[in-house]
């Protein structure tokens, strides 16, 4: 995270005596991502956050990924992987991933249970739907739109309001995700080409202190799988923390797009960077204004990445005929030259604006499929643009 943030109680100086009513001293936990010498938050427990009574592995059920072979531009019908009932958490069905990135979609009704990955950041996009996220850093509320990002090893629990299922698109990170560098100057500020800055992120603002919690399992996950962990004290026992490490949620309607007289390429509306993958948002925007612009995108081949679109709110008039609707996933793989549906070039012409509304992840290594994205992929589109179905 880009800039620094104190919430609750916390002492004058750093590693100092910070004592409760009762006389005894809080505990200090110092989060710090690349072994300390980068972001960093220092958080003040009630309870030491080290006293563990218990571990167990758990035993995941198995999602399968697959090589895309032969290599075919592909549909999901993500909608069609509505479940009875799930949380955000273990209700994770795997669509897409690499050694970098894990893509799954859930539909959640349920609360999660407390969890933290271990093995990188998460980030959320709720498609719809609304949820508190309770963590040790404080409480977001978030809602249709909004991006999740979660940082390494925060603990953490989804609750989904009572009024609708959240569906949400879930990118589990091999690493750090934050805004693309160029965005920011050397000293991590928001810089006046961003298309976003600061004001748009919203940080937990006060402690989320359950008291006398007691006994707490959390689900760790790591590298090698998961594992449950039962601690003396309930984690959310934090008073105050400060840093600019911490969870924040961010909402693509916040998200100012750029706009030409010509089509401006994909990396205008970046949003993230991770480790091997960009993100990306499409938004309601004026179409390209030269009187001779031609707003449909152009055919392209993403040369060096893999292309997954997630079609989320409005018409998406470039794939007008490919049978592409709210909730679809489209797979652009590298090795592929796509482009608009036919018709779709022409069509644009004269069009002033566009109302969608689409969240775009390149991934730089190849995608293997998930069992769940074969459960709902439109096996006909990949032969959409020669006019067959
Ligand atoms: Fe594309």
């Amino acid at each position: 995270m880009p800039y620094y943030r104190v919430v609750g109680e916390v002492p004058r100086k750093r590693h100092t005596q910070f004592r409760k009513p009762d006389g005894s001293l809080y505990a200090e936990e110092l989060m710090g991502v690349e072994g300390f010498s980068s972001d960093s938050a220092l958080l003040y427990h009630e309870h030491a956050p080290t006293a563990i009574l218990d571990v167990v592995g758990v035993d995941e059920p198995e999602q399968k990924l697959v090589a895309n072979h032969p290599l075919k531009p592909r549909h999901f019908k993500t909608h069609k992987l509505d479940v009875t009932s799930a949380d955000l958490v273990t209700g994770r069905q795997l669509l897409l991933g690499n050694d970098d990135v894990r893509i799954s979609y859930v539909v959640a009704d349920s609360p999660s249970p407390l969890y933290r990955n271990a093995a990188g950041d998460e980030l959320v996009y709720v498609e719809a739907g609304a949820a508190t996220v309770e963590t040790v850093f404080g409480v977001l509320h978030v809602g249709a739109g909004d991006y999740v990002v979660l940082p390494t090893s925060t603990t953490h629990r989804w609750i989904p309001s009572a009024d609708e299922p959240v569906r949400a698109l879930v990118a589990e990170a091999r690493g750090h995700v934050g805004p693309p560098r160029r965005y920011l100057s050397v000293k991590g500020q928001f810089l006046e080409h961003a298309p976003y800055c600061e004001r748009d992120l919203r940080g937990p603002t006060q402690p989320h202190y359950v008291a006398d919690g007691g006994e707490a399992q959390v689900l760790v996950r790591h590298r090698a799988g998961c594992t449950r962990y039962t601690y003396a004290h309930h984690p959310f026992d934090v008073v105050g923390w400060d840093g600019c490490l911490y969870p924040y949620a961010f909402s693509i309607h916040d998200f100012e797009p750029i706009t030409g007289r010509l089509h401006q390429p994909p990396p205008v509306h970046q949003t993230f960077e991770g480790p091997g993958f960009v993100v990306c948002s499409f938004v309601p925007r004026l179409f390209d204004y030269h009187p001779q612009a031609i707003p449909a995108p152009y055919n392209h081949a993403n040369v060096d990445s893999d292309e997954v679109l997630f079609y989320t709110q409005g018409e998406f008039m470039s794939r007008k005929g490919a049978g592409i609707e709210v909730g679809s996933i489209s797979l652009h793989p590298s090795g592929h030259i796509h482009g608009p549906q036919p018709g779709s070039v022409e069509a644009s012409i004269g069009k002033a604006s566009t109302d969608e509304y689409a969240v775009m992840i390149d991934t730089f290594r190849p995608l293997q499929i998930g069992d769940a994205a074969t459960a709902c992929e439109d096996t006909g589109y990949a032969w959409s643009w020669a006019g067959g179905r």
